[in-house]
C-alpha cells in the first residue's frame, strides 16, 4: 500500500489549535487577556523559530485588540505567519480564532503583530535569514518590516 502523499509544508506558518482549559479562565467562564498573549507570543516564537537557528527574544506586541471573548471549551486555533524579515527581527503576523468545538465556524478574536529578534547567548542581536515571499499567499500577507503596528 503507497503512503498517501501530504501536501508540502510552508515553513513560514505555524498553527496552534487546542480546547481552552478551565485553568486559563477567569470567574466569568472567559480566556484571560494575558493567557491569550501568552499563547500569542508562544505561537510566534515557534513559527519564527523554525526559520532562525538563534534564540529569539520578543520586542514587540503592536495593535493588540480583543473582538470578542474565547469561553472555556471553546476551540482556540492561533496561526502565526511571517510577513516581514528585517536585519535582526522577524515579523509575525498571528490571528487568533475560536469557537465551539462541535461545530459551527471558528470567529476571529484577535489578531496582531509580533516582532522577535534573534539575539546570541550574549542577548546581542545577530541577523536572521530574509524571508521572501514565493507563493501568492506569501507575497499578499508579507509587508514592509518598516510597518509598526503600534
Ligand atoms: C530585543 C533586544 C535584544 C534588542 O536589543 P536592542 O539593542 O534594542 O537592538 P536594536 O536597537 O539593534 O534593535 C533590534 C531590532 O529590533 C527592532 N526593534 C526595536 N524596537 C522595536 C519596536 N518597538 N518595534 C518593532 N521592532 C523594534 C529594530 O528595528 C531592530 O530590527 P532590525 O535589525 O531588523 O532592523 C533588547 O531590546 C532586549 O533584550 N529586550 C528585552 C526583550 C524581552 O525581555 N522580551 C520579553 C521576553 S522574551
Amino acid at each position: 500500500m503507497s503512503t498517501p502523499s501530504i501536501a508540502p509544508l510552508d515553513r513560514s506558518e505555524t498553527t496552534f489549535r487546542f480546547l481552552a482549559e478551565p485553568t486559563s479562565v477567569n470567574f466569568g467562564g472567559k480566556v484571560h487577556g494575558g493567557a491569550l498573549m501568552k499563547w500569542i507570543d508562544e505561537t510566534a516564537y515557534a513559527c519564527a523559530a523554525v526559520l532562525v537557528g538563534a534564540l529569539l527574544r520578543t520586542v514587540s506586541v503592536g495593535n493588540i485588540r480583543f473582538r470578542r471573548p474565547i469561553l472555556v471549551g471553546n476551540l482556540v486555533e492561533l496561526r502565526a505567519r511571517v510577513v516581514a524579515t528585517g536585519r535582526t527581527s522577524m515579523h509575525i503576523h498571528v490571528s487568533v480564532h475560536a469557537g465551539d468545538p462541535k461545530g459551527g465556524e471558528l470567529l476571529q478574536t484577535t489578531d496582531c503583530l509580533v516582532v522577535m529578534v534573534a539575539v546570541n547567548e550574549n542577548g546581542h542581536p545577530v541577523p536572521v535569514p530574509a524571508f521572501v515571499p514565493e507563493t501568492e499567499e506569501q507575497k499578499r500577507r508579507s509587508v514592509s518590516s518598516n510597518t509598526r503596528w503600534t
